[in-house]
């Protein structure tokens, strides 16, 4: 394992992942009553975009960078809502003005929306990632965080007791059958806890593998959502989409405002398709 998320921290598909987790949350924590929440790839919790690692790339410059320069003026709820948390973490460093230096990662962002009563298990493989995220949360009780295999964790831990749940899975695809064994591992979450919310990232760089992993989520009750950036260096990362299982009502809604402002913003296309779910 050599993905260090630290190297992405920010970057166009952060700028998509997380105002989705954001908007999730927001809509899920908006019932009362209680909610469980399983970050299945968690990373280390948050990132300095002045670090070393951030610098080698810069990929932040042409995500949340770009969004914290752009005019308020008719920028989605959903968007504004992300902001604000991203600023409130980074004002936890000392920052006061301008742009982002701390940027949160999903634990923090989920951590952030959670009410007291929420459950939170947040898994990460990775050693030091394991360590530091351990460290960003360290003396939270309302945080549980375990280095353990986070697909394993969609079958230990699935269906929860609350049986509301948010389950977010955004592996590094490092490996060739990344995606087969996400679909393994929806499938038998879905089997444990078919009414869970599952928000499932993914890269797009193979287009036929994207298609045949989709067609794997045939019949489900699902929301898709695709966004293509001009590439920041030729041959990387320009296109990720996300799968929302069974999201909250108003989710699509909000989405259909929120993707092609962010594509207006960040010079790129976005798509939202809700496939007909099985009859
Ligand atoms: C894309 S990053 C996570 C980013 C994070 N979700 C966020 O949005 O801030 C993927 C993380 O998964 C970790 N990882 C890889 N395989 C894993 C597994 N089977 N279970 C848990 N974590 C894993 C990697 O070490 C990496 O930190």
């Amino acid at each position: 394992m050599n993905y260090r998320h630290a190297f992405h921290a920010g970057n166009f598909a952060d700028v998509i992942k997380h105002p989705v987790l954001c908007e999730l949350l927001r809509l899920l924590t908006a019932k009362d009553k209680k909610l469980f929440v399983l970050d299945t790839h968690a990373g280390a919790g948050g990132y300095d975009l002045g670090g070393a690692l951030a610098v080698r790339t810069r990929e932040s410059e042409a995500g949340v960078a770009r969004l914290m320069v752009t005019p308020r003026a008719g920028m989605p709820a959903a968007v504004a809502r992300y902001l604000a948390a991203v600023t409130a973490y980074d004002r936890k460093f000392g920052a006061t003005t301008g742009g982002v230096r701390h940027y949160p990662g999903s634990p923090r962002l989920i951590r952030s929306a959670l009410r007291p009563g929420d459950r939170f298990v947040a898994c990460e493989l990775h050693a030091d990632e394991f360590q530091s995220l351990k460290r960003e949360f360290a003396g939270d009780r309302a945080i549980e965080v375990r280095e353990e295999d986070g697909y394993k964790a969609l079958k230990s831990l699935l269906p929860p007791a609350e049986r509301r749940g948010l389950v977010l899975i955004d592996p590094p695809f490092e490996a060739a059958d990344e995606f087969d064994r996400l679909l393994r591992a929806m499938r038998q979450g879905l089997r444990r806890f078919a009414t869970g919310c599952y928000a499932i990232w993914y890269p797009i760089k193979d287009e036929a593998a994207v298609e045949t992993f989709l067609q794997g989520m045939a019949g489900l009750k699902c929301l898709h959502l695709e966004f293509r950036v001009p590439p920041l260096v030729p041959g990387k990362l320009a296109a990720c989409g996300m799968v929302v299982i069974n999201p909250p009502w108003k989710f699509e809604e909000a989405m259909r405002e929120t993707l092609p402002w962010l594509a207006n913003v960040l010079g790129g296309q976005a798509s939202v398709t809700a496939p007909a779910p099985a009859a």
